[in-house]
């Protein structure tokens, strides 16, 4: 004979595997283990039944609620898989992804990058100065005389108190210089500022590495084998470089250098990347007299300088007609340098 307890737990377990949904799968486990359901019942009858009778009742009792719990949790498993299982139903793997729109680095910031990465393998490290500059770093302690055309208000950005934009980065062959004793092995890459009419080749803001080497018995052939390597390294070992005498007020004996490779207009021309020299000693005094010591004695310490232009060198190596177009902001531009 079948025992009342064993009857509640079959038709519990036929309603739970016949139960549709979750809803009523809740409402099943109420009606059968909830503090009035129908196990919940069987415990308080167990209170009255004779003593003989509750360890055999109990025993039953507790395999019967722990059947409909199983039941119970396993049906809502299954509830919960049948769940995942439609939301993902719809969802063709097999499509193509949605595509993200890929960014790129400036192209004058991958030629920053690839000129200072040359420059570090032989030892420069990183300087920078401020774009707002006083009249003394920017001409004064470069040796450039008061009557000089580029300090010409027509040339140059001046502010109401007299500093003024700076107009090349060798503001920071100064700067370096006063903060630091002999050597110095430092490039400093930025921007500077001219009063120039916009044109394909020319805007009021445009960008340059300087570079300073100050040691010991420092010469032209050293000046000429670490540019020459550099842009070797850049333009390709077939690159010629040619130096030609010119006049910096900064330095002396001064170049401009200008290299012919295959990888510029077609190897054909000759083109101007560079101004360089050797460190005018005028340059080491007035170094000296802002510092108020001697550590830059010309006696004893030479050096080479060189300013390269940025945007001329991208233009050149990237073929890109004009200066403007990296100001511009034009995806269709931006977007060739990926
Ligand atoms: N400052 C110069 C310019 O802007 C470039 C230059 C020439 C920098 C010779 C140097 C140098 O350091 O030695 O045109």
């Amino acid at each position: 004979m079948t025992h009342p307890l064993e009857q509640l737990r079959d038709d519990a377990l036929a309603q739970i595997a016949s139960s549709p949904d979750e809803h009523v799968l809740e409402i099943l486990r109420v009606k059968f283990l909830g503090r009035s359901g129908s196990v919940s019942e069987w415990s308080d009858k167990m209170k009255s039944l004779p003593k003989e009778e509750k360890p055999v009742v109990g025993k039953l009792l507790n395999e019967v609620r722990m059947a409909i719990t199983a039941a119970i949790e396993g049906r809502a498993e299954n509830f919960r898989a049948e769940k995942e299982a439609a939301a993902v139903a719809n969802i063709d793997l097999s499509l193509p992804g949605t595509p993200h729109e890929r960014g790129a680095l400036h192209p004058l910031t991958q030629m920053l990058d690839r000129s200072i990465a040359i420059f570090r393998r032989m030892g420069f490290a990183l300087a920078e100065g401020p774009d707002i500059e006083t009249e003394w770093h920017c001409f004064d302690a470069l040796n450039t005389p008061a009557d000089h055309p580029a300090r010409n208000e027509q040339d140059t950005f001046y502010l109401a108190d007299g500093r003024l934009l700076r107009t090349h980065t060798s503001t920071v062959q100064i700067r370096t210089m006063e903060l630091a004793p002999p050597p110095i092995r430092v490039i400093a890459p930025g921007a500077a500022y001219r009063r120039d009419e916009i044109d394909a080749t020319h805007t009021t803001q445009f960008h340059q590495i300087e570079g300073l080497y100050v040691d010991e018995n420092v010469s032209v052939a050293d000046l000429k084998g670490t540019l020459e390597f550099f842009l070797r390294e850049l333009f390709g070992a077939d690159t010629a470089v040619r130096f030609r005498p010119h006049y910096f007020p900064f330095t002396e004996p001064s170049f401009e250098i200008d290299v012919k490779s295959s990888a510029l207009k077609g190897g054909e021309q000759w083109v101007e990347v560079c101004g360089c020299g050797m460190v005018h000693p005028a340059v080491f005094e007035a170094v000296n007299q802002s510092r108020h010591d001697k550590a830059y004695d010309p006696e004893k310490w030479t050096g080479f300088a060189f300013g390269l232009g940025m945007d001329r060198l991208a233009m050149i190596l990237f073929d890109i007609p004009d200066i403007r177009l990296f100001a511009q902001n034009d995806l269709r531009f931006l977007g060739q340098f990926p």
